[in-house]
């Protein structure tokens, strides 16, 4: 009897898991026990994107755009769609755009994320109609502390939020009609909202809520300045940017409900409370507990990671990854050092990450990105994204189900290495694959990688005794977390291979001798690794 019931069971879970893969469905973002996955036609899907340039989002740019997208071997190409050019005229649509956008990606099987550049890009208004640019009178600017008009537009203004979600809701209603096959798995509601040089807008209207309570959904009480201090400017504009976005991707979400994300410009990662300098009442780290009140349709808030240094870019990836908030790094440098940084956005569960200004149009937005992109820079993105193109769901799939870490170089000491169950995991950089720099009973010179902004792993922890790693120019080592039972580790089995969409192993090869001999080695190269640990006495 319990034999029938655990196998009804297991019928059960297969056939539910067989329904679920559902083409045609809209993409959601699902989230179970604290990890979170992106659902692509029913099942788990990672996004590999890249970034076109801020200008590629014309038919006449698209021929310069899809070469780099096959080269880099991407699942997924982020490019704008701007408010100016799908509403030049007020009330006058024109997707011809989308017309060429969309039948070329599916060709492709090429997924799209849609960047709505509207109200704010980089907090500025430069994609908005000209129509809307020259009538302040209806569509306020913020004011400036001693009256003036400042750049930016202001969230506390009706008009402007009913003409942005009015040209937004076309957009999406144009993808329920067109995007039937749902290419389009997520849309970014505005670019980098908030503002720069001052903290609000300082208009009457902005001046007297700010004096008033915080919102009771906040959980504080009194004042702006009584409840966040020095963050109170952050916090009000934050409040209120995102409950202008949230207004407008609910109604797009009620034509279709695809996930949407707002992208964050950061500051430091370190900072003080209040003190963190991105763009003021952007998602940035500090104030994603407001975001999280505000903008219940926004699914998640991502940072644009354009810094080099790892301690910075893996606390930012700590403040992002939370049980209710989805990891996604919608854009990151394009140069090579960024290549690294794939993995511990990986290791943390991320459904996505993409290199900003992935295309031929000629711009370099060096010094966030690559001076040129040559061939070295290409491959450093396309190595790794070769690897996990095949195994894209079967990777998120495992990736929702099992705890992950990863790491890369330049992080801090105590990020190298990790106690997963009973295993300890280590990472160490510029070292051969045979014989260790550490004990050199046969000397030799660093190798040049050792010198170079390269190296970092993911994994998962798939069973109590077994690993799924990978990464690019690092040696992963594994040992006993407790080593004082008199037990010793052993790497009992190493299988090199791929995923299948459902998650499971196919081997290719089992390395052994002088492939782990000196630990798990990666070169530029990379592969995924299945490894099984023992111990003995
Ligand atoms: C971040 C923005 O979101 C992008 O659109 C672009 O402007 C890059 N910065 C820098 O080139």
């Amino acid at each position: 009897m319990r034999g029938w019931a655990v196998a009804l069971a297991s019928w059960a879970l297969v056939a539910g898991a067989a329904a679920s893969a559902a083409p045609g469905e809209v993409p959601r973002i699902e989230s179970r026990n604290g990890r979170h996955a992106l659902m692509v036609d029913g099942a788990p899907f990672l996004m590999l994107g890249v970034q076109a340039n801020n200008s590629s989002n014309y038919p006449a740019m698209l021929p310069q755009v899809w070469p780099v997208v096959e080269r880099l071997h991407a699942n997924t190409l982020e490019i704008p769609v701007a408010w100016e050019q799908i509403e030049p005229v007020e009330g006058q649509f024109d997707f011809s755009y989308l017309d060429a956008l969309l039948p070329q990606a599916r060709e492709r099987g090429v997924k799209l994320v849609l960047l709505w550049f509207g109200t704010w890009k980089n907090t500025s208004p430069g994609y908005v109609p000209a129509w809307v640019k020259r009538d302040n009178a209806r569509f306020p600017r913020m004011r400036t502390k001693d009256g003036k008009t400042h750049y930016a537009l202001s969230p506390h203004a009706p008009a402007t939020l009913a003409a942005d979600r009015k040209a937004f809701v076309a957009l999406m209603r144009y993808l329920k009609d067109k995007d039937t096959d749902n290419s389009v798995i997520m849309v970014q509601p505005e670019n980098e909202v908030g503002v720069y040089q001052q903290g609000r807008d300082y208009s009457p209207e902005a001046n007297r809520l700010f004096a008033g309570p915080v919102p009771s959904k906040l959980g504080k009480k009194g004042t702006w300045e009584q409840a966040y201090g020095v963050g109170a400017e952050a916090a009000f504009n934050a409040w209120y940017t995102a409950r202008y976005i949230d207004a407008i991707a609910a109604a797009g979400k009620a034509i279709k409900p695809v996930p949407m994300y707002v992208n964050a410009a950061v500051g430091d990662p370190f900072a003080a409370p209040g003190k963190s300098g991105g763009a003021s009442g952007g998602p940035d780290w500090q104030v994603i507990d407001v975001w999280k009140a505000a903008a219940p349709h926004i699914d998640a808030v991502a940072p644009d990671l354009y810094g080099r240094d790892g301690k910075n870019y893996l606390k930012f990836l700590d403040h992002y990854a939370r049980r209710d908030n989805a990891l996604l790094v919608p854009e990151t440098g394009n140069a090579m050092d960024f290549a690294r940084f794939l993995w511990p956005t990986l290791g943390r569960g991320g459904i996505g990450w993409a290199p900003f200004g992935m295309d031929d149009t000629g711009y370099s937005n060096h010094p966030l990105g690559a001076v040129t992109l040559d061939a070295a820079t290409l491959d450093a993105f396309a190595r790794p994204y070769a690897l996990l193109k095949p195994m894209a769901r079967g990777w998120a799939k495992l990736a929702y189900a099992h705890p992950g870490w990863g790491t890369a170089k330049g992080a801090p000491d105590a990020e190298q290495s990790r106690t997963m169950g009973r295993w300890q995991l280590s990472a160490k950089y510029g070292e051969w694959q045979f014989g260790s720099m550490d004990s050199p009973w046969l000397k030799a010179a660093p190798p040049p990688h050792a010198a170079q902004p390269v190296g970092g792993m993911a994994v998962l922890h798939l069973a109590p005794d077994q690993f799924l790693v990978t990464g690019t120019d690092i040696r992963v080592n594994i040992d006993l977390a407790d080593k004082s039972k008199g037990e010793t580790a052993m790497l009992l089995k190493v299988e090199e291979g791929t995923l299948a969409d459902d998650g499971s192993f196919v081997m290719r090869r089992v390395l052994n001798g002088d492939q782990t001999d000196y630990g798990l080695n990666f070169t530029a190269q990379p592969m995924l690794l299945r490894v099984t640990m023992g111990t003995y006495r």
